[in-house]
């Protein structure tokens, strides 16, 4: 497996403390999500997309088992591109269907990537894996490849960027890809909120672990000494943007020093910290973001229970 490195270590040590700094100067106070995944938080992930109210990974497999043969007669591809892949298991649901010969991972997580990228290699004897290690707000314009490609964007992790970074992204995408490649786009969809909640906020505390693991990265990565457990997760649905927002509050005044920083932080008693959010879509909402940047809707598939979208759209 080839590995091509657009973030160094020391790039993430810079971008987290930029990112830290801003974010804890903010009121509301936030940090950005792509910090969870470190090794504990991608193994919390991966439970997370088998707990039973998370109901997003299930559906999409849904969808993934039922229409790949059709991504493949659709699109013929034959080189795929994977976003935030992570462990790339939805994945091999595609790598089964299409003719391709080419593989590019694609994640901030230089770990995950070196662990799942070898583990295709082995299943798919004869696909070349070439790996990315990259964050895809910053480095979509370096994509490998030319002409054949299908860039799959899974798990409904354009969710956890608003909308003007879903803008730029898509863009970046728009600009690096040449007309007649592909997008396939998976989208959670608007739904009854209490289903919503749950998915964010399981009875086992999974997500809550997840969401507290953050601070955890902190602590290591920049000598912090929050108390972790003093934080409670809060998972909020917000109906004026249609966006689930994860939180974190502290019982009681919380003072953090973070020695990396040379920082003292205070919390108040029960101040939020917004660390996520995931954003639900719609398919009109859909449509028109992928049309502003010159992606024209091809097929738009939902699995039997109308819970999340899988949308294919061509570069025009
Ligand atoms: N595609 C998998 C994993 C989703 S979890 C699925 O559908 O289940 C989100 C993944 O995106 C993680 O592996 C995380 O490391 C990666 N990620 C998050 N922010 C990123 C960024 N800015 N650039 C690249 N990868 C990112
Ligand atoms: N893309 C996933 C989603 O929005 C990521 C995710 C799942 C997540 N559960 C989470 C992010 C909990 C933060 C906290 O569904």
């Amino acid at each position: 497996m080839r590995v091509d490195v657009h973030l160094g270590p020391a790039d993430v040590a810079a971008a987290l403390r930029a990112d830290v700094t801003a974010g804890l100067a903010a009121r509301p106070r936030w940090l950005p999500p792509k910090w969870f995944y470190d090794a504990r938080g991608g193994q919390l992930f991966d439970d997370i997309t088998r707990l039973p109210e998370y109901y997003p990974t299930r559906s999409e497999t849904e969808i993934l088992t039922d229409r790949s043969a059709e991504v493949a007669a659709v699109t013929g591809a034959t080189h795929l591109v994977e976003l935030g892949s992570g462990t790339s298991t939805k994945t091999r649901l595609l790598l089964d269907a299409l003719p391709v010969r080419r593989f590019t991972p694609f994640d901030v997580d230089e770990a995950m990537l070196r662990e799942a990228g070898p583990a295709i290699e082995a299943a798919y004897p004869g696909l070349d894996v070439q790996a990315v290690v990259g964050d895809f707000q910053h480095h979509l314009t370096a994509l490998p490849g030319t002409g054949g490609r299908l860039v799959a964007f899974l798990g409904s992790t354009i969710g956890n960027l608003a909308a003007p970074d879903r803008a730029k992204l898509l863009a970046d995408l728009a600009s690096t890809l040449q007309r007649g490649e592909w997008l396939l786009l998976g989208t959670d969809l608007v739904k009854d909120e209490a289903t919503l909640v749950a998915a964010y906020d399981d009875a086992q505390g999974v997500t809550a672990e997840f969401n507290r693991n953050v601070l955890r990265v902190l602590n290591r990565q920049l000598d912090a000494d929050f108390d972790v457990e003093a934080f409670h997760h809060r998972a909020v649905w917000v109906p004026e943007e249609e966006w689930i927002e994860m939180r974190l509050a502290p019982d009681g005044e919380q003072r953090v020093h973070i020695a990396a920083l040379d920082l003292e932080v205070i919390f108040a008693d029960g101040e939020e910290l917004r660390t996520e959010i995931s954003a639900k879509f719609r398919r009109a909402g859909v449509e028109a973001e992928l049309a502003a940047v010159d992606f024209e809707l091809v097929r738009w598939w939902t699995d039997a229970a109308g819970r999340f979208a899988l949308s294919l759209s061509r570069r025009s």
